[in-house]
């Protein structure tokens, strides 16, 4: 997330050690002390006995059942389905600190990219009337003008610079426009992006117009035209209406998901204030954790036909990893031949509703187009639909959700949940192995791996540890081990575990980093350093052993340069030296 970075690090370093994870964990679910540590019930997934610990020291909490894992911004974000700046306002506000101003250029100069959006918006707003064609097409779609005001249609004249000769008087403009996709550059010549559509200003959640989507009036192509990926529009993170049901909802229950533009303002013209739509887009994960923050209840709408369908089954696999236990995923197919559209202008909002009341739930579409796919009717396709399905749940969170999807399915397909979960194991082995809380350093893991889980667990050993040597090595997990290194340079306040993973942007890497450091979150050590440092001399010996060994196969062969023949004597004396 782009916004993320621009709050500047020494305030989130600041607020981390300000606020103790422990107690914003231990108010909002029961802990239990054990050592250093806390235990209990984990509150990301469903479990009798506690696996979820907390670690003071460490500013960390990890799940053992689950794998969940992070700081206090990550437990806040997770728990209360926060955004990132919502959370760090949440955390700030506990200690009266105010929000810094967000650094980072490109945001500030966004007040004026908006506020030119924003006119251009209300410049075509007033071409509506200009011609008669416009609202004629409009009218004759059935909008009231309250709709056409409340989602501030306009027309963009069919002129190649309408935009262009009234907002780029001056050059720097000229760029902003080309900038917000308003604008096209071609061969010496710009002209405006838009011409002869009527125009959808798509307004992000707090109301800035950020983007358009312009429709032609008759049976020309494209029928729609979009405003590309800018600075202020991300295509695969908007969801257009989302403002209006912001807006006219006090208390949102349920979000209706449509294809298009028309969709969303036709249903608002029936009264119908809660659909948004993705522009030209499947729905993203982006979208959907948009749409869970906002309530728990999405309903799907899609066409009846085929493709309708198969779009159907992609926002399905795209939702399963979000559904969490409260969370109501339906799926609506329209008759063929209908959209949401049509169907409201021709049957009324009762009726749109009624048909909304008879979607499937996600459970029933996602068994029925796995009974569909394989028809359990030998034990092949049983076989088969138990492996495809087994992928799917995979991806689930935990939860009694999937439990009763699992349960559902072994009992149609008469295999046992535990190995639809795990289809090697062994039959007799009924019940599920408690998950053991070893310290990873238990397990073999490469010297590399290992330092970079003392870094992890205790960060103030980096000032003590030199890797000069490995400065041109780029084997797997040393750039990663420099890296961490940088920061802990770079910022010597950093204390804890979670301070040092909120410095990590990657989110690959700091998933691999948190699922490291809760593993190893019992483990204590004073020698923390020293271990370390050991660590890096054992891998620099066996990079020369290695180094060694393959310039004597070579020899061997009696391939060896003179070049080679001295590096070898040199890495010799040097082993010799080190033993
Ligand atoms: N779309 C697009 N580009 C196109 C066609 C469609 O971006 N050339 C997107 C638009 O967001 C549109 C949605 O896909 O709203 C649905 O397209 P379609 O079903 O073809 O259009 P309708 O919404 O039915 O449009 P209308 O009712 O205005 O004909
Ligand atoms: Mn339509």
């Amino acid at each position: 997330m782009t916004v993320k970075q621009k709050i500047p690090q020494d305030f989130l370093d600041d607020l981390i050690a300000r606020n103790d994870i422990v107690e914003w964990i231990s108010e909002r679910i029961s802990l239990k002390r054990s050592g250093s540590n806390w235990h209990g019930k984990c509150p990301f997934h469903q479990e009798k006995s506690p696996s979820f610990s907390v670690s003071q020291t460490k500013q960390f909490y990890y799940c053992f059942g689950c794998k969940a894992a992070g700081n206090i911004i990550q437990f806040i974000m997770e728990y209360h389905h926060y955004t990132f700046l919502e959370t760090v306002e949440l955390l700030a506000n506990a200690h009266g600190l105010s929000m810094p101003t967000l650094t980072g250029g490109k945001q500030e100069n966004h007040q004026e990219d908006w506020a030119l959006m924003q006119a251009i918006a209300k410049a075509y707003q007033q071409q509506l009337n200009k011609a008669p064609k416009p609202m004629e097409y409009l009218i004759a779609r059935g909008l009231s003008n309250t709709t056409i005001k409340a989602f501030q249609l306009g027309f963009a004249p069919d002129e190649w610079r309408f935009v262009l000769n009234r907002f780029a008087k001056d050059p720097s403009n000229m760029k902003r426009l080309i900038t917000l996709g308003m604008a096209i550059e071609k061969k010496n010549s710009i002209y405006d992006r838009f011409r002869g559509r009527i125009m959808f200003p798509i307004i992000n959640h707090k109301g800035q117009v950020i983007a358009f989507g312009g429709r032609v009036l008759n049976q020309e192509t494209p029928k729609y035209l979009n405003s590309p990926e800018t600075p202020l529009f991300h295509k695969s993170d908007e969801l257009f209406g989302l403002y209006h049901v912001r807006k006219q909802t006090q208390k949102i229950s349920k979000i209706l998901v449509v294809e298009g533009y028309m969709d969303v303002i036709a249903l608002a013209n029936h009264g119908i204030h809660y659909a948004v739509a993705t522009l030209g887009t499947a729905i993203t994960p982006g979208h959907l954790k948009k749409l869970l923050r906002q309530c728990d209840t999405i309903y799907f709408c899609f066409d009846g036909d085929l493709a309708g369908h198969t779009a159907a089954w992609k926002a399905l696999t795209t939702a399963l990893p979000h559904c969490h236990d409260g969370t109501h995923i339906f799926f609506s197919f329209l008759p063929e031949k209908e959209d949401p559209d049509s169907f409201v202008n021709q049957h009324g909002k009762d009726s749109f509703e009624e048909h909304l009341d008879k979607s499937l739930p996600l459970s029933t579409f996602f068994m029925e187009k796995l009974y569909q796919n394989h028809p359990p009717t030998s034990l092949d396709n049983k076989a088969s639909l138990a492996k495809e399905a087994a992928t799917y749940l995979k991806q689930m969170p935990e939860g009694i959700f999937k439990s009763l999807l699992y349960k559902s399915l072994s009992e149609n397909v008469n295999i046992s949940v535990e190995e639809l979960k795990n289809p090697q194991a062994q039959p007799t082995q009924s019940r599920q192995p408690r998950p053991r809380m070893r310290p990873a350093s238990q397990t073999k893991s490469s010297p590399i791996r290992q330092i970079i889980t003392l870094l992890l667990h205790y960060p103030s050993i980096a000032s003590k540890l030199n890797i000069d040597a490995l400065s041109n090595d780029t084997t797997p997990g040393i750039p990663q081990l420099k890296h961490l290194m940088q920061i802990l340079e770079k910022s010597p306040k950093i204390k804890s575990t979670g301070a040092l993973l909120q410095h990590i942007e990657d989110p690959t890497f700091k998933k691999q980093l948190s699922q490291l450091a809760g593993q190893l979150i019992f483990t204590q050590g004073d020698e923390a350093a020293a271990l370390a440092q050991a660590l890096i001399n054992q891998y620099l010996q066996s990079k020369i052993k290695h180094t060694i060994q393959g310039l004597i196969r070579r020899a061997e062969q009696g391939l060896l340069s003179s070049e080679e023949k001295s590096k070898l004597q040199q890495l010799i004396t040097q082993q010799k030296k080190q033993n």
